[in-house]
């Protein structure tokens, strides 16, 4: 397949089908993930999967996940342009259920440059700009072979680091719930964006 067509074809997925992934495909898109760009050329990420039920129920408990569309919910988005809203009001009932019932859960581990609370400038962030390269190669390449998935950035990450006895000195980026579509599963559709309003030569 093409570049262009991957690219295209990568998209948020967070409804999933139980059809068992190949676990050569999924090795196959951490080595792409790993032939990312990184800020120190040292490509300081790990993965971790997570194939124990009991490990994904500990996950969840480590913040409060919505399961409905409450009205607290659609009060808290009403300002949201109309396709931002759809996302959130689609997504936010549904992260508990994807940690839980994704054929695949991907843990992305990264090494701090700066710890994040301390940071002060952008380049004290290239360490998380680094690992979403890989992000992005990882999804590419699984999107390559008809599978999605969903970054969820946990928030309390120290919780998390507990519960997979990740060093303190590492960070976690995204867990990474995928596998193949489900029939019904709820795409949204892309933001549209006209390149010549987002280009500016030389000035403003
Ligand atoms: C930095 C980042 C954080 C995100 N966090 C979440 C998240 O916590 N939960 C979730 O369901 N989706 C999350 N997403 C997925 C976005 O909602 C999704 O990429 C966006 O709606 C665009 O859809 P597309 O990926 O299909 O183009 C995140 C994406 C990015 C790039």
């Amino acid at each position: 397949m093409e570049l262009k067509d991957v690219i295209i074809k990568r998209r948020t997925i967070r409804d999933f089908s139980d059809k068992p992934i190949n676990q050569e495909i999924i090795k196959k898109a951490l080595r792409d993930g790993l032939k990312a760009p990184s800020y120190n050329h040292l490509k300081q990420w790990d993965f971790i999967l997570v194939k124990d039920h009991n490990i994904r129920m500990d996950l969840t408990q480590t913040e409060k996940m919505t399961e409905e569309i409450t009205d607290g919910l659609r009060l808290a988005f009403a300002n949201h342009e109309a396709l931002a809203q759809e996302m959130y009001l689609d997504a936010i009932p549904k992260q508990k259920r994807m940690i839980l019932t994704a054929p695949e859960l991907l843990v992305i581990i990264y090494k701090p440059k700066t710890q994040i609370i301390e940071s002060k400038r952008v380049y004290d962030l290239n360490c998380l700009a680094s690992v979403w390269c890989c992000i992005e190669n990882i999804l590419l390449s699984l999107a390559e072979e008809d599978i999605f998935g969903v970054t969820f950035i946990p928030q309390n990450t120290s919780a998390i680091k507990e519960v997979f006895n990740i060093p303190q000195e590492l960070e976690i980026a995204a867990i990474i719930p995928f596998g193949y579509k489900a029939p019904d599963a709820k795409i949204i559709p892309q933001q549209e964006i006209a390149l010549e309003s987002r280009l500016h030569i030389n000035n403003w």
